[in-house]
């Protein structure tokens, strides 16, 4: 069997995630790189091979056959091409790049060099996704009419260079790679129309609020917002149906499925006074119409990306995550900043 030896280019939070955490037969990881001797000191201490501030060296280890990049966003492209000329298979974090065209190149020149290139999509082995891709694939609240995709963060601050346009920083560079990626996968339909409302609350260059409203064309949409701080946590996802509601409440799949025991329960007679003011459509269910089910089980791990990774190495299978699906969120993405400086929802050509 062949496996994966595998070099971290930039070993700071994700560079330190992956090594510690990816525990997968065929899968090791043998050395790092960094421009920080205290990140490369723990490196060293896991017992991967450190080349501090030496690149060159790194790349032309042959004991490394796949490089891991996690360096800051600006600097995917450039280790991407160089990591493929020098022989070496790619695993790229997100976001693969930073506009369409720069993809491109990184995935010709891998091409050409005759390396893989995966980027690392591992939010699509969430728990909280996978539940709500089951909901809509096995129709479990009929007609879906609202999809809400929701993250409030409460620590306001960017981490370190997120907080600045030149390394690729930002929300939209950052969190909603993942979100819109979930939202492509759950729904694979051609896009209609991309509408974003991005702001700048506490950062000075880049945005870290957004609203974001994908609307497909046949039909369906979904809303998918993220702050940086927003004190009481919504639903991670909320999915309304024309026979039933589903709410996840965290990353951890907490949640439940809402059902009424008549499909359309009946109106009150009449309008009653209440909170809300004299009203029929806000008169609480009677007692024993709302009927609360678990959401369904699902088995899922981020663990998984390895796997898949070890086997299209050994022939067996294809990656899970396309260049072709990286590369139509980074065409969504180009859509938002349009759709954030025009105001206007913009028509998605892409999928002409
Ligand atoms: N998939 C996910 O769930 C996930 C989560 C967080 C971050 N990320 C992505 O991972 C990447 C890294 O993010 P992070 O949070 O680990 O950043 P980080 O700042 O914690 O780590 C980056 C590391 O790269 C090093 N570095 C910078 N320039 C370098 C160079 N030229 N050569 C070698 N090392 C260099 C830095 O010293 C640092 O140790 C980003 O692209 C980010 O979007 C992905």
């Amino acid at each position: 069997m062949e496996e994966l030896r595998v070099g971290v280019l930039g070993f700071g939070g994700m560079g330190h995630y992956h090594s510690t955490n990816v525990k997968v037969p065929g899968v090791h990881f043998v050395a790092a790189c960094d421009l920080d001797a205290e990140q490369l000191a723990d490196a060293e201490k896991m017992g991967l091979k450190p080349y501090l501030n030496d690149e060159d060296a790194f790349f032309a280890d042959s004991g490394i056959n796949t490089v891991l990049l996690t360096v800051p966003n600006h600097l995917h492209k450039q280790y991407a091409i160089k990591a493929a000329k020098a022989g070496k298979n790619i695993i790229c974090e997100k976001p693969a790049a930073l506009c369409i065209e720069d993809f491109d190149e990184m995935t010709r020149i891998a091409k050409e060099c005759r390396v893989l290139f995966e980027v690392h999509q591992n939010r699509r082995w969430d728990k909280d996704f996978r539940i709500i891709k089951k909901v809509y694939d096995e129709n479990l609240v009929g007609n879906i009419f609202n999809i809400e995709s929701t993250l409030h963060a409460q620590n306001c601050k960017l981490h370190g260079w997120h907080e600045f346009k030149r390394f690729g920083g930002g929300m939209i560079w950052d969190w909603s790679v993942h979100l819109i990626d979930q939202a492509l996968f759950l729904i694979q339909d051609k896009i209609d129309t991309v509408y974003a409302d991005l702001k700048r609350v506490f950062c000075t260059e880049v945005d870290d609020y957004y609203k974001i409203i994908i609307k497909f064309r046949g039909g369906q949409s979904i809303t998918i917002s993220h702050s940086t701080y927003g004190l009481k946590p919504a639903p991670r996802w909320l999915v309304m149906g024309d026979r039933g509601t589903v709410v996840v409440e965290t990353f951890a799949g907490d949640g439940h499925l809402y059902k009424t025991t008549e499909f359309v329960p009946k109106l009150p007679p009449r309008i009653e006074l209440n909170p809300a003011g004299p009203t029929r459509s806000f008169i609480p269910l009677a007692p024993g119409v709302l009927v609360t089910e678990d959401l369904p089980a699902v088995e899922t791990s981020w663990l998984d990306y390895y796997r898949n990774w070890v086997d299209v190495l050994n022939g067996k299978g294809e990656f899970k995550i396309k260049n072709e699906e990286v590369r139509r969120v980074l065409a969504v993405i180009e859509a938002i900043f349009e759709s954030g400086k025009t105001g206007l929802a913009i028509p998605f050509k892409y999928d002409n």
